[in-house]
């Protein structure tokens, strides 16, 4: 899941080559981005939005989550923020001992690494595994080609590492019990 709700978002052009990658290993993947995660902002009084269902449902079998964050002033973007919130209100609670690989891209020299920062500790407080490494692509605006691949060869072999890493966390947790 992830990206920005603007249709240019490099964050939406990483998960796109994401899914093609984790896809041409044999994986089965849902995207869910952009559109799909524009939730009402959370409301403990709302009825839950038919909008959460998607994810929630995906997440009822995922033995993964790679979350495609953008940030924003060192922080994350409200709208996955607001996502996960609505779907931490759901059961079964699909959130404990989920591995996550945490991914970031930005034209700033850290490619949105601070994101990460943010999103370890509300992964923690539900329960899920964050890779202890996340992949931050910096230079996005020149560093991601069309299909979303990086141009430099430093973030092609972190992406292929985070990658690596991820799947062996998932094949050694395999799948995960919900509650
Ligand atoms: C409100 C706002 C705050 C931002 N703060 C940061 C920041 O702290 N660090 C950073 O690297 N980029 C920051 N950016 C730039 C974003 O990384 C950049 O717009 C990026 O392209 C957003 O992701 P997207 O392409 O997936 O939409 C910020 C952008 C916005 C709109």
């Amino acid at each position: 899941m992830g990206g920005s709700l603007r249709k240019a978002s490099l964050n939406r052009r990483l998960l796109g080559h994401l899914v093609r990658l984790l896809e041409g290993r044999g994986h089965g993947v849902i995207a869910l981005e952009g559109e799909a995660l524009r939730l009402p902002l959370y409301d403990a009084d709302l009825a839950v939005p038919d909008s959460a269902k998607p994810l929630h449902d995906s997440m009822a079998w995922a033995e993964g989550l790679v979350l495609v964050s953008p940030e924003y002033n060192a922080g994350i973007p409200p709208h996955l923020k607001n996502a996960v919130d609505w779907v931490s209100t759901l059961k079964p609670n699909p959130w404990p001992n989920l591995p996550v690989l945490l991914c970031s891209a930005s034209p700033g020299a850290l490619g949105g690494a601070r994101a990460a920062i943010t999103w370890r500790s509300t992964l923690a407080n539900l329960g899920a595994i964050a890779l202890p490494a996340n992949l931050a692509i910096p230079h996005a605006n020149t560093n991601l080609a069309e299909d979303g691949t990086p141009t430099d060869p430093r973030s092609q072999a972190a992406l292929q590492s985070a990658l690596d890493a991820f799947l062996d966390l998932a094949a050694k947790l395999g799948t995960h019990s919900h509650s």
